[in-house]
C-alpha cells in the first residue's frame, strides 16, 4: 500500500461544506448543491488536499508526530473564500465624501465635479510604491482574517498616467510574491476618462489599445483587462474596442457594467465572451439572457449598492433562474465599497439579493474561482486541489451568514499552511 503522510488533519467537523462537483462555474440548482458532510474530516499533505470524507481517515493516510491535528467540533469548514473583484491598491481615502452622500449627491456627480475616482487618482499618483504596498498589505491581512485566501485586484487609479497604473500592478505582483494570499491582477486604465481627454476620450481609448495593453501583456503584469462601461464613462463602443484588443493580446476580458444605468453592457459582455460581468444592477432582460447563453459569470456587489444608497439591487434571483452562474464580491475600493469584509457581503447576499446560504457559499468559492479562471485549483475541497481551507467558529452554514457584521473566522489555511488562527 502506498502511504501518504498528512501534514494537517481537521477532524470532527460538525459541518463540512466541500462544494464537491464539476470544476466549473455552477448555475441554477447546482448552486444549491454544496456537498455537505456531517462529522467530516479533511487531510492535507504539504500544499494539497489528500482526503475529504466522513469520520475516519483511510488506512493509507498516516498521522505522524509532525501532523497538525485540529479539532473542529461545533465548527463549520469551507473552501478558502475568494474575493473576485477588488480595487485593493490605492492612495488616500475618501471619508470626506460622506457629507456629499448626506446631501444626496450622486456617485457620478461627485466624480464629474473632480472628486470620486479622480481624487483617488491624485492620491495614488502621490503615494510611493512603499506607501501603496503597506496600505494594500493591511487590507489584504484584513481580508485574510475574514477567511479570504485568493483575491483579484485591479489597477485603475493612474488612468492616462501609465507610470501610476504600472506602480499599482507592481504592488500587486510584489504582494502576491510575499503575502500568503494569492492575488490575481486586472488592468483597468479604462476606469474614468482622464481630465485632459474629456473632450476626446477616443484618443485615450487609442492609447490604451496601442500602447498600454501591449506593454502590460508583454510584461505579464495582468491576467485580466477590465473597463468601467457606464453612462458618462466609457461607452459600449469604446469598451468593445478596448476588450477586443485586450483579447488579442491574451488578456481575459472582464467588465464593470450597468452599475447605475442599463447601457447594454450585459449584451456586450456576452458578445465579447467576458469571463465575468460585474455589478449588473441595471442589466436588461435581453442582456441577461445573452449572458446565460454564453456562460458569462455575474459578479454581484451588494455592499456597493448599499453604500451608494440605491434602492435597487441586482436581480440575483432572476439571474439564477436564467442559468447565469453568480459570484459575490466586496468590490473593496475607497469610494463605493470601503470594506474588506466578504462575510458581510455574504449576509447582504441573503438579505438584499434573496440568495440562499447554499447559493451564497457557491458564489464566493467555486463560482468566484471560475470567474478568475482558477476552478481547477481552488474553490472546492477535493483531493488534488490546493489546501485553501477556512474553519469558522459557527455551528453551521446558515449561522455564518445570519449572525452578521462580526468576524466568524477561527483558522485560515493557505496552501497547506496555517496563516491565521
Ligand atoms: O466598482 N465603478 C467603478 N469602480 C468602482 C469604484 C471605484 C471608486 O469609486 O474609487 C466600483 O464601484
Ligand atoms: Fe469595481
Amino acid at each position: 500500500m502506498q502511504y501518504k503522510k498528512a501534514t494537517i488533519v481537521i477532524e470532527n467537523i460538525s459541518n463540512l461544506v466541500t462544494l464537491k462537483g464539476p470544476n466549473r462555474a455552477r448555475r441554477s440548482d447546482e448552486m444549491s448543491e454544496v456537498g455537505l458532510i456531517k462529522d467530516g474530516i479533511v487531510a492535507v499533505e504539504d500544499d494539497k488536499i489528500i482526503f475529504v470524507g466522513q469520520d475516519h481517515l483511510p488506512q493509507n493516510i498516516r498521522i505522524t508526530s509532525e501532523t497538525i491535528t485540529i479539532d473542529a467540533s461545533n465548527k463549520l469548514v469551507t473552501p478558502g473564500l475568494i474575493d473576485s473583484h477588488t480595487h485593493l491598491v490605492y492612495g488616500g481615502s475618501r471619508e470626506h465624501e460622506i457629507y456629499n452622500k448626506l446631501k444626496g449627491t450622486k456617485y457620478l456627480d461627485i466624480m464629474q465635479a473632480g472628486g470620486g475616482i479622480y481624487y483617488t487618482v491624485e492620491m495614488t499618483k502621490k503615494a510611493s510604491f512603499k506607501e501603496l504596498y503597506k496600505k494594500a498589505e493591511r487590507s489584504l491581512n484584513r481580508m485574510m482574517e475574514f477567511g479570504v485566501t485568493t483575491v483579484e485586484a485591479k489597477s485603475g487609479y493612474g488612468l492616462d498616467d501609465f507610470e501610476t497604473e504600472l506602480k499599482q500592478l507592481k504592488v500587486i505582483k510584489e504582494l502576491n510574491d510575499n503575502h500568503p494570499v494569492d492575488i490575481v491582477a486586472t488592468f483597468l486604465a479604462a476606469h474614468a476618462i482622464p481630465e485632459r481627454y474629456k473632450n476626446n476620450s477616443d484618443t485615450f481609448v487609442e492609447i490604451i489599445i496601442t500602447e498600454m495593453i501591449p506593454y502590460v501583456s508583454e510584461k505579464g503584469l495582468a491576467k485580466f483587462c477590465d473597463v468601467f462601461c457606464e453612462e458618462g464613462v466609457f461607452s459600449v463602443e469604446q469598451s468593445r474596442k478596448i476588450l477586443t484588443a485586450a483579447k488579442d493580446w491574451g488578456l481575459i476580458p472582464k467588465i464593470h457594467v450597468d452599475e447605475l444605468e442599463p447601457l447594454g453592457g450585459a449584451e456586450l459582455a456576452a458578445e465579447i465572451g467576458c469571463i465575468s460581468a460585474d455589478h449588473l444592477v441595471g442589466a436588461s432582460e435581453k442582456g441577461l439572457k445573452m449572458m446565460a447563453e454564453k456562460g458569462v459569470i455575474a459578479t454581484l456587489l451588494p455592499t456597493t449598492t448599499f453604500f451608494l444608497q440605491s434602492e435597487k439591487y441586482a436581480d440575483a434571483r432572476k439571474m439564477i433562474e436564467y442559468g447565469i452562474p453568480v459570484a459575490l464580491s466586496t468590490d473593496y475600493n475607497p469610494g463605493s465599497s470601503p470594506t474588506e469584509n466578504l462575510q458581510l457581503v455574504m449576509s447582504f447576499g441573503v438579505i438584499k439579493l434573496k440568495m440562499s446560504p447554499q447559493e451564497i457559499i457557491s458564489s464566493v468559492t467555486i463560482n468566484a474561482a471560475a470567474s478568475l479562471g482558477l476552478e481547477n485549483k481552488i474553490g472546492s475541497l477535493e483531493e488534488g486541489k490546493n489546501a485553501d481551507i477556512v474553519i469558522f467558529d459557527v455551528p453551521n452554514l446558515e449561522y455564518l451568514i445570519y449572525h452578521f457584521g462580526v468576524n466568524h473566522t477561527d483558522t485560515v489555511i493557505k496552501n497547506g499552511v496555517v496563516v491565521y488562527s
